[in-house]
């Protein structure tokens, strides 16, 4: 199993599919192949494995297969593991995690009805560490919500006449690079895309230079107008204008896209609606060592009267939740309780969605 998740994680950590390995074993325990999904739309980890067994004319009857995760019963773009590795002959399953997607699910039941030995929990916290944010999107059936802030030490986002380039290092910009492309999608609400016309693309750190990897969906809430000449529709990522002020409804217009994440960089207007709506699963903030005195804050009013009502945050386990980067420092950060009760949005109000640009292929 330690190999499978070995594997599993060479997959993306993007995308609307789970990071997935697969051994395959001889009864005695000796490796015949192994597999991995490398996202949607290609082999599933147990098919890629089988696969690789057939390729050398050999056969999957009476072995052993290693999964990170319970074998799907569905088919989507690629047919069901479970049914699969029945064909197969496969004599024995051994799972990690089990499978949070209701369409997915039942892998291991469908074997073990089927005569086959299937043991699950192996080193299921690894596995499930390794797909958490999928997980919780998928069982919650709206996409994983990082927010990411810059402020200075007394928790200002802008100065007083309204500039914010920079507050933070050269380093931390970069790190927000690499933030982004580990998100499916990147969302603003209209105030941020009117005073700064950001690109939101993932680039390097002095602007030049797209990275090599996919683009983030570029996502913007709100009901005013884009400027035609707005570099959000250069083209260069796709970009969806979501016209609504209300968070769940923009979650789940990204969740009909098959989004699982999505960073959510501000302003502070649209970042306390996602709070207040107990919409946020992570908060990544970079604390530049500066004093503004005045300016707006990083995040508008969250509705707390006392102090006893503070929307109070733990520190991410481990070394990661606060980490020196260039001159300024990165906390991660979790809410501790849900504020606000998850509901769906309001069906008579449907949000328009106007998808102003699409990539352009060619750049
Ligand atoms: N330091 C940082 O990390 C950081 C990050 C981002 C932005 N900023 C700064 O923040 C400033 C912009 O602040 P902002 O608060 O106006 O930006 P914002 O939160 O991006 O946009 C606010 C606008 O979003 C729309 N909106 C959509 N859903 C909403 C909801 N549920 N609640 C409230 N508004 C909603 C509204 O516009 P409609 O009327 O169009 O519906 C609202 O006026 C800029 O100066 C920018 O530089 C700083």
């Amino acid at each position: 199993m330690r190999r499978a998740l070995q594997l599993a994680a060479r997959g993306p950590a993007t995308g609307p599919n789970p990071r997935v390995g697969c051994v395959l074993l001889t009864p005695d325990g000796h490796v015949l192949a192994e597999g991995h999904h490398r996202g949607a739309g290609t082999a599933h980890a147990e098919a890629a494995a089988l696969a690789e067994l057939a390729a050398r004319g050999a056969g999957a009857a009476g072995c052993t297969a290693v999964v990170t995760l319970e074998p799907c019963t569905h088919t989507g773009r690629t047919g069901p593991c479970a049914q699969a590795l029945l064909a197969a002959g496969v004599a024995r399953v051994v799972i990690a995690d089990t499978d949070p997607n209701p369409t997915a699910a039942g892998g291991a039941d469908l074997l073990r009805r089927a005569g086959v030995d299937v043991e699950v929990g192996l080193l299921a916290e690894a596995a499930h560490a390794l797909n958490e944010r999928w997980a919780a999107a998928v069982a919650r059936g709206r996409p994983w919500v990082t927010w990411k802030f810059a402020a200075t030490l007394d928790g200002r986002s802008a100065a007083a006449d309204g500039t914010s380039r920079w507050i933070t290092s050269a380093p931390a910009r970069a790190d927000v690079h690499r933030l982004r492309a580990g998100h499916d999608a990147v969302l603003v609400g209209t105030g941020t895309a009117l005073a700064d016309d950001p690109a939101l693309t993932v680039r390097a750190a002095d602007g030049t230079g797209e990275g090599g990897g996919p683009q983030p969906l570029r996502v913007v809430a709100g009901l005013r107008e884009l400027p035609a000449g707005a570099r959000l529709r250069d083209g260069r990522a796709e970009l969806v204008h979501v016209r609504t002020r209300d968070p769940h409804a923009v979650l789940a217009v990204l969740a009909a896209r098959e989004v699982r994440t999505v960073l959510l960089e501000g302003g502070p207007a649209l970042a306390a609606a996602f709070a207040r709506a107990g919409l946020v699963d992570e908060v990544v903030a970079y604390l530049a060592p500066a004093l503004l005195g005045a300016g707006p804050a990083a995040v508008a009013d969250l509705g707390v009267g006392g102090i006893a009502d503070a929307l109070r945050l733990d520190l991410a386990p481990g070394p990661e939740a606060v980490v020196r980067v260039g001159e300024d420092v990165r906390v991660t950060a979790r809410p501790r309780a849900r504020r606000a009760v998850e509901r769906a949005p309001d069906p008579s109000h449907p949000p328009v969605v106007e998808e102003v640009a699409r990539v352009h292929r060619d750049r």
